[in-house]
């Protein structure tokens, strides 16, 4: 018999049943239009977003790793470029680079899990075109040392924002200080649609345009395409879900950061690493991780105790297949990620979890350690 889950990782069996009777009137009406595609629904929604993130547009598409590749095709990043990222980050990240036909340059990340500033200067060379940074578990790198260091070198900046929905350095939002910022709306994300989904934000309606273009067969009006182009676009009925979950965003971000200041307070052993959030982050927790020693034996003593952890993510890009067997030639010195990835627990941190869940998990870790 298998072990009853006590604290499930996700419950999106619950998140809908909190929208349940706000959303199946707007789906109603889109399956009623008949409009599937291109619904007015799909507009409203990138709107919103818009201006949420305090930029002048947002271009929506079907998951966060065609937003990451159309950004970098519609800014000319092409074969011959190097785009520098992190290598602790999902592998869509560095697949997106790869896309577009540059090459992947590594730079190694800090103690917060994000990219190390200090680092990226000496990863430029001649070549390269666009920084990458990935605000990973819901903590936004410095994007305003970023974005000087891009400014020196006539760098662009792409944000693979993925994972960052309500986050914020200093008062900015991802796509205020770079050329782009890309997010995911997969059903793990904080704004999750019931299946695939993504958007760039951007202040570049050019860029915007492009992107347009790029997701809708190359079209840029019916019958006429100029270039080839994708089938990339958002549909209307997963665009009136995200509509009802845009409104619930920021009090989900609220009960995710009192859930970690019960993690906070509870979790004190001092074997465990809590979450090191840089001055100026305004934390989302898309992820609550933590580091730890003999991380997979924790990971299953809590499985046995019904409590569900992941990990973002086990394997470094640059040790990922995909890449070695590209490059078998490069040797990446990424001392940091690499500790990180042998020790990182995202532990549940939900908006339907109850505190005497979170006191469990702690109680479970305490025992064991
Ligand atoms: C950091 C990061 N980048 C890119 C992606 C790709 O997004 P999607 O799954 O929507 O294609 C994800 C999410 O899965 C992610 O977490």
């Amino acid at each position: 018999m298998g072990v009853s889950i006590k604290v499930p990782y996700v419950d999106l069996g619950r998140q809908w049943l909190a929208i349940k009777d706000r959303a199946i009137p707007k789906i109603s009406e889109v399956l009623e239009s008949g409009m599937y595609l291109e619904h007015p629904i799909v507009n409203a929604f990138e709107e919103r977003i818009a201006n949420k993130l305090g930029v002048k547009t947002a271009t929506s598409v079907n998951s966060g790793t065609d937003a990451l590749i159309f950004a970098l095709a519609a800014l000319g990043v092409t074969r011959g470029d190097e785009v520098i990222t992190v290598p602790n980050s999902f592998i869509a990240s560095v697949a997106a680079i790869e896309h577009v036909g540059a090459t992947t340059v590594f730079v190694d990340v800090g103690p917060d899990h994000l990219i190390d500033t200090d680092l990226i200067e000496q990863a430029i060379t001649p070549r390269t075109k666009a920084i990458m940074p990935v605000h990973l578990e819901g903590k936004m790198a410095d994007m305003v040392s970023i974005n000087k260091i891009a400014k020196n070198y006539g760098l662009l900046v792409v944000e693979d924002a993925a994972q960052a929905f309500g986050s914020k350095f200093l008062d900015y939002q991802p796509g205020n200080l770079s050329d782009v910022a890309c997010f995911s709306f997969h059903p793990l994300k904080s704004l999750n649609a019931a299946g695939d989904g993504g958007l760039i934000a951007t202040n570049n309606y050019e860029l915007a345009e492009k992107v347009n273009i790029f997701k809708n067969h190359g079209q840029v009006s019916r019958n006429t395409s100029n270039t080839f182009g994708f089938v990339s676009r958002l549909d209307s009925l997963q665009a009136a879900i995200l509509n009802v979950k845009l409104d619930d965003l920021d009090s989900i971000i609220t009960v995710r950061n009192i859930n970690a200041k019960t993690y906070e307070a509870n979790l004190s052993n001092h074997n465990i690493r809590k979450p090191i959030i840089p001055a100026g982050v305004f934390h989302s927790y898309h992820l609550y991780v933590i580091e730890i020693e003999n991380r997979d034996r924790i990971q299953e003593i809590l499985k046995n105790a019904g409590v569900e952890t992941k990990i973002h993510y086990p394997k470094l890009i640059s040790d990922q297949r995909a890449y070695t067997s590209k490059y078998p030639e490069k040797k990446w010195i990424l001392p940091s990620a690499k500790k990180q990835s042998q020790r990182i627990l995202s532990l549940p941190i939900h908006e339907n979890l109850s505190t005497s869940q979170l006191n469990y998990v702690c109680d479970q870790l305490g025992k064991y350690l």
